[in-house]
């Protein structure tokens, strides 16, 4: 393109809009993110001198993406739609055991790749392997694969309630109850690729790495313990409920660690380095870290960082519900990264008498469990509460304390329901 002055400020402008700077806008050209560019180009005029390169964006942007301006592959619109990297699920479309993948909540640091397996390379180093490697996609697909029945929740699900329902808000996306889904994942145990490298004995922390350099991480990263990383149930997955992993949720390869918070399945997987010492980078120091007046700081960490998720159970209805007068079936979930769910209860008395719900078949260990219970409406304003125990005994707990970024809430929640 020629660099004319008018070409030189546009781009300054849109890496502005955009929230990065002019070197990353370059890069994301050139890993996929036309689409994000084109929608910043809504918002900052387009010299007569760039419009040759606009055009050669359109054509690069996916003819199954929709709207051109979207930064999603999938098509946002059954979503609550929070920000640009932020797609909910809408709680009333949450009764079926598998969420679909059209369905399945986004949460992106930067945008979603669109990246060419052809190209891409799995890479596994580090001082604790004897023979790093280099994998391709099809080699990939040749090795014997597993499948996991697990829910992928953000460790920020949730975090809304702690305005709506404690009074004090944390900052960053106010998620309701959507960003969770559960999948079917199939790909290799991560354990695989990290013998085939010769892990060393002395190997403490694998560093997962995702290709989308414009994440605040450059890169987005999270380390495992080496004992969560030869767990066979931790996986580089390749397909999601049958299908090639959709490009939003990380194609051609992401991690699924079941159990764990969201963050730590990478996406857009790319590069494993393998360490004898722990890995601390911004995932587990000062994001993705309960920081609080109850939580001291470890390690390098600001207080104590996110592994698993927490025990949870939600309706599925919208927020708040409205429903006719008479009997209703209402439906939910509950997961645990613990173990199968045991028992759910609802109250509508505000926790006075509680009954039990009916929890459905079937139960994978961590998928998460429908559950259902009959309710008579009489007309009036009413809150419905649900709470979950796990096989291990872990329940919902009635409080839990405040933590800066709001990660990891999972009070019994009270749904407001108006029958009319
Ligand atoms: N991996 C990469 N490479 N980049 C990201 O922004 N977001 C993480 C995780 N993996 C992220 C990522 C977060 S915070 C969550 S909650 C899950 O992906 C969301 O997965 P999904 O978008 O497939 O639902």
């Amino acid at each position: 393109m020629q660099a004319s002055p008018e070409v030189h400020a546009w781009l300054n402008a849109l890496a502005q809009e955009m929230g990065v700077d002019r070197r990353a806008l370059l890069q994301l050209l050139g890993s996929g993110g036309a689409a994000a560019v084109l929608m910043a180009c809504n918002q900052v005029p387009v010299p007569s001198e760039a419009q040759e390169l606009l055009g050669e964006l359109s054509a690069t942007t996916d003819t199954d993406q929709s709207p051109a301006q979207s930064p999603f592959f999938k098509d946002p619109e059954p979503f609550i739609k929070h920000s640009d990297t932020t797609l909910e699920t809408r709680s009333e479309q949450m009764e079926g055991f598998i969420t679909p993948n059209h369905l399945l909540f986004v949460r992106n640091n930067s945008v979603s790749l669109d990246v060419n397996a052809d190209d891409w390379r799995l890479s596994i180093e580090g001082d604790a392997v004897a023979s790093p490697q280099e994998i391709t996609y099809r080699e990939l697909r040749q090795m014997p694969g597993r499948t996991v029945v697990s829910y992928l929740e953000c460790a920020g699900n949730q975090r809304a309630m702690f305005d709506l329902i404690k009074g004090q808000a944390a900052d960053d996306t106010q998620w309701m109850t959507g960003a969770v889904g559960n999948g079917i994942w199939t790909g290799i145990p991560l354990r695989t690729v990290l013998e085939l490298a010769g892990v060393s004995a002395e190997a403490a922390s694998v560093l997962l790495i995702g290709m989308d350099t414009e994440s605040p991480e450059k890169g987005w990263r999270r380390a495992l313990p080496i004992e969560k990383a030869l767990d066979p149930d931790t996986l580089l997955a390749y397909t999601l409920n049958g299908e090639d992993l959709p490009r939003d949720h990380g194609y051609p390869l992401r991690a699924m660690v079941p159990g764990w918070v969201g963050s730590a399945s990478v996406k857009w997987l790319s590069h494993i380095v393998v360490s004898t010492e722990q890995f601390w980078t911004r995932n587990n120091t000062s994001s993705y870290v309960m920081i609080g007046d109850d939580y001291a700081p470890e390690g390098e960490a600001l207080g104590k960082p996110l592994t698993t998720q927490s025990i949870k159970s939600a309706l599925a209805l919208p927020w708040p519900a409205r429903l006719a007068e008479g009997s209703h079936r209402l439906h939910g979930y509950a997961h645990s990264p613990h173990g199968p769910i045991a028992l759910v209860e609802w109250s509508a008395d505000s926790g006075a008498t509680w009954h039990e719900a009916r929890v459905l078949e079937p139960q994978v260990q961590y998928s998460w469990a429908r559950f259902e219970f009959d309710w008579d409406a009489a007309a009036g304003e009413h809150t419905l509460i649900t709470r979950a125990t796990d096989v291990e005994g872990n329940m919902q707990p009635d409080e839990i304390p405040f933590n800066e970024k709001g990660y990891l809430f999972n009070q019994p929640l009270p749904h407001p329901v108006h029958v009319a």
